[in-house]
Formats: structure tokens, C-alpha cells, sequence
């Protein structure tokens, strides 16, 4: 039997939630990062080029499959793949997606409760004093409890982690409409309009030492973001940290847009609905994200200084750096608010949709009532988060962010795509897209799907591999006191993966799924 789902009330709800989901830490921590290190306006060229060819068809098949497993009740990837692909391996392969959303989330709320952290820190001036870049690293470092120093134990990012996990429950608790809906409403406006003002006021802020460094302004940050430098772009590696920063920021081959998709009507538009939330998601990354802490960066320290920033480490330039600016400048403790605090409202409107996967599934497979999946959902996250937490200092993070956060997106939307367009159908799948669709998707969107998005996949996954992902796996360069910690992270990714195939595999025993494997000869035949 196949139960009535929860909806989303509104479009504009929808269009928010969706864009909670996308824009995230990524947009406003990764990508000025990801920019710095790769070239800066060389960056964005294939920057572009992957949001066209690869984010936008893979968004498009992501809400259609989503749209079509929510058909017949399924919020999470193994349902979703099963219903498109009469196989039995195809529920295993969905369990990809249904493990990426939840190794991201567990390391993804540990960083979200920083952001929370630094806001409050920013209003009570805690960091205050820290006024260089190295007295501020090691005062992030401290606090995150990778480093002696300011904080003598671990015990204030506990706190902030206990408000920002019970923050997310919350939301959890109250369901899709009423509480990821409703979220997403008041959160995305203030989230932009915090960015909006913190855009006005990098424009308008004075450079210290306009005298003696006059190459120091703003304008040469947004020239180093936007002048490319042509010679680079026969680097394989932007190619590949651009795909990977459209992928992370579009939130494509996790699993969440999926699951969002799978509340929406049968006859709901999602191509017009999947445009605009990827084009807010582009906006808030590539003008405020890209806006704020590079700009800014130059104007303070210089375009060298910046970028090694940027080297320096992932968290630098947006914990760091912006931190040692806010105590230089006019109401830098209001402007630090407003920077950490639209960090947080951008990090748990994400955090939430790397839970819906799972929870959905719980209630899909199990039966489990909305309480008892969250409530399971967040007695996995805390334990999980502590390894997180005490092994930080070891690269347990980074180990997980690379295989779940990097590598595996790609793999699910490899495994996505060719089911899509080559085993379900691509003519089949078309329909699908443009079902309800309130915009004509142009047709040649129909040849990226089928042909270029998984040749362009291929080729990114053949260069990972052996580019990163082989030297990764092998370890190289790792210093030797953290190689048990890696093995620690894979341990864990590993398990996790191995209790959601044991899940699924339950789940199909327990229930009849067969009326999916035939529903089309029965809507055929009628
Ligand atoms: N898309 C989310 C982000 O950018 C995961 O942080």
C-alpha cells in the first residue's frame, strides 16, 4: 500500500527549501577557497562549463527520479533506483546516495556548529585580541581542539555543537512542510539579505594603508576572480576542483535533492522549479560568495598573503582570516554576526536535507513514526560526530570529505544518469522531466543527458582516480601518526555503508515492492 506522502505547501516554500539545500557552507566557505587556490578567474572557466553541462541535466534527472520514486513512496535513492530499473542490484547501487547524504552530514553539522560558535563569539568579542593571522589560527585551532592555546578543553565547541544538533532535530521533528518548508522560508531571505549588506560594505570599506600598499584594495580581488589567466586552464586539476566545487554546491549526487523531489506532486513543474533554485544557488555563491572573503582578503593583506591564505588550509580564509579583518574594521563585531550567523543559517538548511534520506527511508522500510526516525537519525549523528571531534587534529574530517564529499558524488551521478537516460530510457526520462514543466526545456538538453553529461562523468572519474583517488587510498604523503586515524574514518564510512546495504536489504524482505517493478506494464496494458 502505497501511503499519501507529505507535500510541500507552497512553490515559493519548495523553491526555498530547495535552495536551503543547495546553498550552504560551500558556497561561502569552499568556494572562495576553492577560487584562491585554483587560478581565481581561470577557476571560473570550467567553473561554467561544468554548471552547464554537468549541474544543470544532472539537477533535472536528480528532481525526476526524486519526483518519480515519491510516486510510489520512496524519499531515498534504493527505492528511487529500484523503481526506474527492474534489477535487483538497483536498490544496492541507491544505497551510494543514501551513504554519501549521511557521511557528509555527520561531518558537515561538526563545522556548522563553528560557524554558530563565531557568531557569538563575534558578539561578545571573544577573538578580540587575536589580531594577527597566526594568533587567530591557533585560536581556531584551539577551539576546534587541534591545538593548545585560548580554550583549555574542547568543552565550549561541545556546547555549540549540542545547541546546533538540537537545532536540526528540531527542524527534523516538525516534518517537510512544517518545519523544512517553514525554515527555509524565514531563513533564505535573511540569509541573503545578510549577504546583500555584507556585499555593500566590502565595496564601501576603507584598505588600511592605502599609501604604502596601494596594490591592496578591493578591486584587485574581484580582479583576480575575474581576469582568468588562460595558460592555466591546460591544468587538469581546476578542471577537476571545479567539477567537484559544482557538484559540492549544487548539492548533485548526494541524495538530497532526490529526496526533496520525491514530496513533490506527480504533476508539479520541476524544471522551471530546479532552474531557479540552481540559479539562487549561483547567485548566492558566485556573487555574495565570491564577493566577500577574497575581495576582502586582498584589500587587507594583499593578493600574495590571500591566496596563501587559501593554501594554508580549508577553514583559513573564512574563520581566519575574516576574523582578523572584523577586529580592524568599523562595527566588526555586528559585521562578524552577520557573516557567522549567515554561515549558520546556510549550513543547517543543508544539514537538514542530508538527514531527509535516511529518515524517509526509516519510515518507508520500517514503519518508523517522524519522531522515532529523527530521533534515530540523531543518536547515529552524535556518536558518529565524537570521532569527528576528537580525531579532527588527524585529517578524520578530510578523509571523510574526500571519499563522501569529493569522490562518491561523482560516482552517484555516474550510477544516476546512465540509469536515467540508458536503462530506464531516455525517451521515457524526458517525459519525465518535462512532465508539469512550466518552461519548454530546450531538446538538446536531451542529448547532454544521454551523451555528454556521462562521457564528461567518465572522463572526471578516470582522471580522479588516478589523479587522487589511488594515491589517496595508498595514503602517499600522510605523515605516519595519522595513518591509523584514516583507517579509523574508512572503518567507520565502512561500516556505515555496510549497516544501510544490511537496511535495504531487510527492508525489500519486509515489504512488497513488486508493484513498482510492474506498475508500467500495468499503466501500459490499461
Ligand atoms: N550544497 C551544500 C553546500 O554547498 C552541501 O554546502
Amino acid at each position: 500500500m502505497i501511503t499519501e506522502r507529505e507535500r510541500w505547501t507552497s512553490r515559493i516554500g519548495l523553491i526555498l527549501a530547495m535552495a536551503g539545500n543547495a546553498v550552504g557552507l560551500g558556497n561561502f566557505l569552499r568556494f572562495p577557497v576553492q577560487a584562491a587556490q585554483n587560478g581565481g578567474g581561470a577557476f571560473m572557466i570550467p567553473y561554467f562549463i561544468a554548471f552547464f553541462l554537468l549541474a544543470i541535466p544532472l539537477m533535472w534527472v536528480e528532481w525526476s527520479i526524486g519526483r518519480h520514486g515519491g510516486k510510489f513512496g520512496h524519499g531515498s535513492m534504493p527505492g528511487m533506483l529500484d523503481s526506474m530499473w527492474k534489477s535487483p542490484i538497483a536498490k544496492y547501487l541507491g544505497v551510494l546516495g543514501l551513504w554519501v547524504s549521511t557521511i557528509v552530514m555527520i561531518y558537515y553539522t561538526y563545522i556548522e556548529s563553528w560557524t554558530l560558535g563565531f557568531a557569538y563569539f563575534s558578539l561578545t568579542g571573544e577573538y578580540f585580541g587575536m589580531d594577527n593571522l597566526t594568533n587567530m589560527e591557533s585560536f581556531l585551532k584551539s577551539y576546534q581542539g587541534a591545538g593548545e592555546g585560548y580554550f583549555s578543553s574542547i568543552l565550549t565547541a561541545y556546547i555549540f555543537l549540542l545547541i546546533t544538533i538540537a537545532a536540526n532535530l528540531f527542524i527534523l521533528y516538525k516534518g517537510i512542510s512544517k518545519g523544512i518548508e517553514w525554515f527555509a522560508k524565514f531563513a533564505m531571505p535573511t540569509l541573503i539579505f545578510f549577504g546583500i549588506v555584507l556585499l555593500i560594505y566590502v565595496f564601501t570599506v576603507g584598505v588600511p594603508d592605502p599609501i604604502n600598499f596601494p596594490d591592496r584594495s578591493v578591486w584587485n580581488g574581484f580582479a583576480f576572480i575575474w581576469n582568468p589567466d588562460f595558460s592555466l586552464l591546460s591544468d587538469s586539476k581546476i578542471w577537476l576542483a571545479a567539477s567537484g566545487q559544482v557538484f559540492f554546491t549544487l548539492s548533485v549526487g548526494m541524495g538530497t535533492l532526490h529526496a526533496y523531489a520525491s514530496y513533490l506532486r506527480e504533476s508539479d513543474d520541476l524544471a522551471l522549479s530546479g532552474l531557479s533554485t540552481a540559479s539562487i544557488n549561483e547567485f548566492v555563491e558566485v556573487i555574495l560568495g565570491g564577493s566577500i572573503a577574497i575581495p576582502i582578503a586582498v584589500a587587507f593583506f594583499g593578493l600574495t598573503t590571500a591566496t596563501a591564505i587559501a593554501m594554508g588550509g580549508s577553514f583559513n580564509l573564512g574563520f581566519v582570516s575574516m576574523s582578523v579583518i572584523f577586529q580592524q574594521i568599523p562595527f566588526g563585531s555586528l559585521i562578524g554576526f552577520l557573516w557567522f550567523f549567515l554561515l549558520f543559517f546556510a549550513g543547517i538548511t543543508s544539514s537538514v536535507a542530508m538527514a531527509q534520506p535516511v529518515i524517509s527511508f526509516l519510515k518507508e522500510q520500517f514503519k518508523f513514526s517522524q519522531k522515532k526516525a529523527v530521533t534515530f537519525v540523531g543518536i547515529g549523528l552524535f556518536v558518529c560526530i565524537h570521532f569527528v571531534i576528537f580525531f579532527l587534529k588527524f585529517g578524520f574530517l578530510d578523509e571523510m570529505d574526500y571519499w563522501a564529499g569529493t569522490f562518491a558524488l561523482v560516482a552517484v551521478a555516474l550510477i544516476e544518469v546512465v540509469v536515467f537516460a540508458w536503462i530506464y530510457g531516455m525517451d521515457k526520462g524526458w517525459a519525465e522531466l518535462t512532465k508539469g514543466s512550466d518552461i519548454k526545456v530546450p531538446r538538446f538538453f536531451y542529448y547532454i543527458i544521454k551523451y555528454v553529461t556521462p562521457t564528461y562523468l567518465i572522463g572526471i572519474m578516470a582522471f580522479w582516480t588516478w589523479d587522487s583517488a589511488i594515491p589517496t587510498l595508498m595514503m602517499k604523503g600522510v605523515p605516519a601518526e595519522n595513518v591509523p586515524y584514516l583507517w579509523g574514518a574508512r572503518l567507520m564510512m565502512l561500516t556505515i555503508f555496510g549497516l544501510l546495504v544490511f537496511m535495504v536489504y531487510r527492508g525489500w524482505k519486509m515489504n512488497d515492492h513488486k508493484y513498482e517493478h510492474f506498475n508500467d506494464n500495468i499503466k501500459a496494458k490499461k
